[in-house]
């Protein structure tokens, strides 16, 4: 097996070493067993996350040296907004510093006291900014997506029924809007398929509601429908994105992702009152609505960015990339979930570590372990992630219990796949020689990125409460 050619050459390099096993140690301990909590400094192979984190092409640095700083109406904002147009299709964009300020613009526009938002799945930011505008997100993702071995090729489809039955039950009045997420990040980076996005659209006109997307990751979502789907194998890569972006009403996206840049963000809409009524927001939240939160040259970079991350060339590589470290860890039997998805590859710590209860946070201990051993980053996607209850405060354990493997765009080398499934497929060999973590510090919101963890000894197992 070969790890895919990449379609670049590199021009700059940054050095990176590996911390001796006694820092690594020390280093995961100081950080309360969070791999947020670490120094980038003390990291090898960083594969916490693929947001921000993508090595920009010269074409875009080239951009970011026509940065036009203007207050107001810079023409970065101009390119960007054509960019948006062209690749994706919509008509009206208001830019945001990052993704979590259109979800915050977004969702506090739609979302009424007391209603519900369907999605498939869920994710951290997007959970939060419904609930913090009233509302109670509810997932209605087929059943194959909480099944780590089902090989469906659409595990990130909207289970009709499911929609159906929640519509019918509450009644449309108490649904704000339908939520769909490309590449489902929670469920694995899995696709939906065009045909469901059509079918949740016409579902939802037969309901008079909304459909927004969250298309953070629509490109390489692209490259699975053209790859998978009968009838889109020589669709050019944005055709499919402006089909799949017709059957909705509006969008958030991180740009952070696929569009090949450190930070940026927008919402984006055909809906002339979603437009004004975010566009009268963001001067509150984000700044000014030709920069919501973003120099000109970063504007500029999102523009470039999204047009070349919607390349068919380079989503081949990326995705086959991601593919070839999963194929690397099978062969070495480590439980990853099937299919592959778009960004990472997630780890099924339940069955990577089944001796520990759930409440020994499995998830949270395999990367704190796999940092230790190795020095290579990756990030908890299980019960940390997902949270207590609304109502009655308690933990909620999700189907699945994941460490999330993500690969920042164009950056790492195939043989920094090949050390990191070495090293884990070397850890899985001594798996029940790895001890739980109890939580000793818990925030409020989105408590994986600052909790704290000790690492109990082996006859601390069993949970007595
Ligand atoms: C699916 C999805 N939506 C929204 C966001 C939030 O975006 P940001 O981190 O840019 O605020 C993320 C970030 O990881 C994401 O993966």
């Amino acid at each position: 097996m070969k790890g895919p050619v990449e379609p670049f050459k590199i021009k700059v390099i940054e050095s990176v070493k590996i911390p001796s096993e006694k820092r690594r140690m020390e280093a995961i301990r100081e950080a309360g067993f969070n791999t947020f909590l670490l120094l980038s400094e003390d990291v090898f192979i960083d594969l916490l996350t693929d947001s921000g984190t993508s090595a920009m092409s010269d074409n875009q640095w080239a951009g970011m040296m026509i940065g036009d700083e203007a207050y107001a109406g810079s023409k970065n904002f101009f390119n960007l907004e054509k960019a948006v147009q062209d690749v994706l299709g919509y008509k009206y964009i208001v830019p945001t510093h990052q993704g979590r300020g259109a979800e915050h613009l977004m969702y506090k526009t739609l979302t009424n006291e007391g209603q519900i938002v369907p999605r498939n799945m869920y994710f951290t930011t997007s959970k939060v900014h419904v609930e913090l505008a009233g509302g109670t997100m509810v997932d209605v993702i087929i059943d194959n997506a909480h099944d780590p071995e089902n090989g469906h090729p659409f595990k990130g489809n909207i289970d009709f029924k499911k929609l159906e039955k929640l519509i019918e039950e509450h009644g449309p009045e108490k649904i704000a809007f339908v939520n769909v997420e490309m590449d489902v990040n929670m469920a694995g980076g899995q696709p939906v398929s065009m045909q469901n996005l059509r079918e949740v659209r016409e579902l939802c006109n037969n309901y008079k509601l909304k459909v927004i997307f969250d298309t953070t990751r629509s490109s390489e979502n692209a490259y699975f429908i053209r790859e998978r789907e009968k009838g889109y194998e020589n669709t050019p890569i944005v055709d499919i994105l402006r089909e799949m972006m017709s059957y909705s009403d509006g969008c958030i996206y991180s740009s952070k992702k696929d569009c090949l840049v450190n930070i940026g963000g927008f919402l984006a809409t055909n809906d002339k009152d979603i437009f004004q009524k975010t566009r009268g927001m963001v001067v509150v939240y984000e700044g000014l609505h030709t920069y919501g939160g973003m120099a000109g040259r970063d504007m500029e970079a999102v523009a470039r960015g999204l047009r070349e991350g919607a390349q068919y060339e380079y989503l081949k590589y990326r995705i086959n990339q991601v593919r070839y470290l999963g194929e690397l860890l099978k062969e070495g039997n480590v439980p990853i979930v099937k299919p592959v998805g778009g960004h990472a590859v997630f780890i099924d710590a339940l069955k990577f570590l089944p001796h520990l209860p759930r409440e020994r946070w499995p998830a949270q201990t395999l990367s704190s372990e796999i940092y230790a051993d190795s020095g290579v980053r990756t990030m908890e996607r299980g019960a940390i992630s997902k949270g207590r209850d609304k109502i009655t405060g308690k933990n909620i354990f999700p189907k699945l219990e994941l460490v999330r493997l993500t690969i920042p765009r164009r950056v790492y080398t195939n043989t920094h796949m090949e050390y990191t499934a070495e090293s884990i497929i070397n850890l899985y060999e001594k798996k029940d020689t790895i001890p739980g973590l109890k939580m000793v510090f818990e925030p409020e919101y989105l408590r994986f990125f600052q909790a704290r963890f000790e690492q109990l000894s082996f006859p601390q197992q069993v949970i007595y409460s």
